[in-house]
């Protein structure tokens, strides 16, 4: 962490607060619940009270500059890879509203069998392979799979698809802009997915794809640059998000091997997983941040954050706040199911993931799986590697070995 006159400053592109951001968290709650880092000129808040207020309020903190603070990517044009968003009522409730109707609960259901059948199949892999890396072969894979079925992308393709996303979400340690590569591969998605649309517009289909351009709200239709931005925007939100939910599982249960032990001990009962999956997203998110733009002055804790000032939401510090939830610090799946319930890792208000239901959906049915077929699973610790991201929290890298049952 930096330290500027003794007390921390949040920094997000600081590896010491990448690796452990929570001590930074903790200090800001009880000393500085409205913060300002003067270097970044950057403000945060911490309280989960204060930021699910702001994720209520209408007007005040915008969503207009996008939610990233990455140079390239905060400004006036965020929507057009972020779609809704970078966007604020009434555009983003119109389009949400549209969007929406590509993904009802019953979409989202009717995937089951195929993130069913791709989860046994790469996990299939993984057992046979006994040792192997739970992201690489496993978590990195599963969620742009299913975002690929979503949308329609043909089978063959798939596996280019996943490539491509990959590169677009890829950053070395030490880069924080969008590198080269990076922007090619968006580039080459944006391409493949206009040459989808123009494919649905002649032959619709029953997928994703063809929802979006079909959904009508009071005459008006998505055009085809709507459609992409929200088609790239559920490659970023859905799929790096879900990876690491899934390698935090991983990690946090097997730090923990009475936990571990309360998972797998009994014959696969998998009560237990639902709760493993909540308390994960509580006690470690993937996202973190969410950056807000402000359309007036907020005063708060007797400070005033400006007008035009980029303000961060500290999700992960919420779901830490011990205002809320008892023993903050301590990873237990058994938490109070109303405690659970509070958690801020899916945002709030208008702009409340569309992809909560999907991403909880693919987390339960892939540790389901993991449960019903390994007697136990051991993950090296230290041999796990963190992505330095200034907006995403997770592993790169999660060496893992299972004895089936
Ligand atoms: C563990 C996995 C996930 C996490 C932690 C997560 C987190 C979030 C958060 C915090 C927001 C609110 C952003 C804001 O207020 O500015 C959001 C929005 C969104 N998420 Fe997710 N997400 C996940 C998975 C997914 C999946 C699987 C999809 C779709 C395939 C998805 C699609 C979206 C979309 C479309 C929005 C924008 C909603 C709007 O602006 O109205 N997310 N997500």
């Amino acid at each position: 962490m930096s330290v500027v006159q003794d007390s921390p400053v949040l920094d997000p592109y600081d590896y010491g607060f990448q690796d452990d951001p929570y001590p930074v968290y903790a200090w800001l709650r009880a000393n500085e619940p409205l913060h300002h880092n003067p270097v970044l000129d950057l403000w945060a808040l911490t309280l989960h009270a204060d930021i699910a207020e702001a994720l209520r309020t209408e007007g005040t903190y915008s969503n207009s500059y996008g939610v990233a603070i990455e140079r390239s990517a905060w400004g006036p044009e965020a929507h057009k890879v972020m779609s809704i968003l970078g966007m604020d009522p009434p555009r983003q409730k119109r389009l949400r509203s549209l969007v929406s109707r590509g993904f009802t609960p019953r979409r989202v259901h009717d995937l089951l069998p195929r993130i069913q059948e791709l989860t046994d199949r790469y996990l299939g892999e993984c057992l046979e392979m006994g040792s192997f890396d739970w992201i690489a072969d496993f978590a990195g894979r599963l969620p742009m799979d299913v975002i690929s079925e979503m949308m329609g992308v043909p089978e063959e393709d798939r596996a280019e698809v996943r490539r491509q996303a990959d590169v677009v979400v890829h950053r070395e340690d030490g880069v924080y802009d969008v590198p080269p590569a990076g922007a090619e591969a968006s580039l080459w998605l944006v391409g493949y997915y206009l040459d989808m649309v123009a494919e649905r517009r002649r032959k619709p289909t029953d997928d994703l794809t063809s929802a979006l351009i079909e959904a009508e709200i009071d005459g008006e239709r998505l055009t085809d640059d709507d459609v992409i931005a929200f088609l790239f925007l559920m490659v970023v939100a859905g799929n790096e998000t879900t990876t690491k939910l899934l390698g935090h599982a991983a990690f946090h249960l097997t730090r923990h091997p009475d936990q571990h032990d309360l998972v797998f001990g009994g014959a696969g009962d998998t009560d237990l997983v639902a709760p493993w999956v909540e308390e994960t997203l509580r006690y470690d998110t993937s996202s973190q941040l969410l950056a807000r733009y402000l359309l007036r002055d907020v005063e708060l804790h007797g400070r005033v954050a400006p007008q035009g000032a980029k303000l961060l939401l500290c999700l992960g510090s919420a779901n830490r706040d011990e205002a809320v939830f008892g023993r903050p610090d301590e990873y237990d799946i058994t938490r109070d199911a109303d405690e659970l319930a509070r958690i801020l890792s899916f945002g709030g208000g208008r702009h409340f993931c569309l992809g909560a239901n999907l991403a909880r959906l693919e987390a339960r049915v892939a540790l389901t799986a993991l449960v019903e077929r390994a007697g136990s699973i051991e993950v090296d610790h230290e041999a796990c590697r963190r992505v330095h991201s200034v907006n995403v929290r997770g592993f790169a890298v999660a060496p893992m070995t299972v004895v089936p049952r």
